[in-house]
């Protein structure tokens, strides 16, 4: 059927703005809002008896799955291993008898992911797959699958789709969380009322558009931009750098903030903008501390935060996009939004063909 872009200039555009309610309705999906659980979900594994699970992905899909890591992880005591799916299914990784492989498409039809998949089935392991599209190929071939509810997506940049697949992982973690045995009913409560939370966060979000499309303006002027954060905020660094480089064609990387005295922080000077996602967390204080090492050397940083971030980072010539303060656990699916339009408005600005990119394909079925 025909999908139009409606009053918005671009797919990307409409696509951004739907999120509130495509994420609404995942999340109804796999949570049951009023009895403040984790849906029944039939899975072809038991959660309480893995000891490893294997996720694999490609691009913005990876991406969820390198967040969706942080979260089965702390939640759920569970350890993933998360792959780009090129490498994996070429890597000769020795599967664990007591293990999961999960998988995560948009399209469904990813040829790597797709080749990973049939690998994790020739060693016998129970598969699932995270897919927007249900009539797809690496989903037919899945023991199960998690929808995501985004409705298609046009643009070739993913952005509904990635914000839908957290929304699955993080709903999935949290019923892992409580197969294993590592939530109480009442924190299971209190974690499915902060991500019923999302949508309401995710429109304040696009509220902010006005501020952003003012600092695209200028960073539309820039060769480089680096991308820092740490925990769930550095996965989402790479794909602010992502989304960034494959619209708008401005060259980014995404750091863990950590990492900046290891390498990169010899790129920073007054040409390099800085992008810096930090919620205010346990570990915020760290960052700020990253921040100030940028700011000495000349840099210019656009920090994306909540008011007490904002509070804290006492640091000159900063720009700050300060987003309503979101428990830990949703804050990747509220910050994904800024990360989101700032890609989108400075593509605007450069004049690409932001739904076409140059050179990319919505659906990669070839290697
Ligand atoms: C995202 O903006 C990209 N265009 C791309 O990285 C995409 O996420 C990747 O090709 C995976 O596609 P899939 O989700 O359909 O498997």
């Amino acid at each position: 059927f025909m999908v139009d872009k409606g009053n918005h200039r671009h797919f990307m555009e409409k696509e951004i703005h739907e999120q509130p309610e495509v994420i609404g309705h995942t999340l109804a999906h796999y949570l049951d809002f009023v009895g403040g659980k984790t849906k029944d979900i039939a899975l072809p594994f038991d959660f309480a008896k893995l000891d490893r699970l294997y996720i694999s992905a490609c691009g913005t899909a990876y991406l969820a799955g390198s967040i969706a890591k942080y979260w089965f992880e702390r939640y759920a005591r569970l350890a993933v291993d998360i792959d780009i799916a090129s490498e994996f299914r070429y890597r000769e990784m020795p599967l664990s008898p007591n293990s999961a492989a999960l998988f995560i498409s948009q399209s469904g039809e990813t040829a790597d992911t797709l080749a990973s998949l049939r690998y994790c089935r020739s060693a016998g392991v129970p598969i699932a797959a995270v897919v927007n599209v249900q009539e797809s190929t690496i989903a037919r071939e899945s023991d199960a699958i998690f929808p995501t509810l985004a409705g298609p997506e046009i643009g070739v940049a993913s952005t509904k789709a990635f914000t839908c697949q957290l929304s699955v992982l993080a709903s999935l973690a949290i019923r892992a969380a409580v197969e294993r045995g590592f939530v109480s009913p009442e924190r299971e409560r209190e974690l499915v009322r902060e991500l019923s939370e999302t949508p309401r966060f995710a429109s304040a979000a696009l509220k902010l558009d006005r501020q952003i499309e003012k600092l695209a303006r200028e960073l539309a002027q820039v060769k480089h931009v680096l991308y820092l954060g740490r925990d769930t905020s550095f996965p989402l660094a790479m794909e602010g750098a992502l989304k960034l480089k494959e619209i708008s064609y401005i060259h980014a990387e995404g750091y863990a903030a950590g990492e900046l005295k290891h390498g990169p922080i010899a790129l920073i000077d007054e040409s390099m903008p800085v992008i810096v996602i930090a919620p205010h967390d346990r570990i915020f204080d760290k960052t700020v501390s990253n921040m100030q090492e940028v700011a000495a050397r000349g840099g210019k940083i656009i920090l994306i935060t909540d008011t007490e971030g904002a509070r804290r980072a006492t640091i000159d010539a900063l720009e700050t996009i300060i987003l309503p303060t979101v428990p830990e656990l949703i804050a990747p699916i509220v910050y994904a939004v800024p990360i989101q339009m700032l890609a989108y408005f400075t593509a605007v600005f450069m004049g690409t063909d932001v739904d076409q990119p140059r050179n990319l394909a919505k659906s990669v079925t070839v290697e």
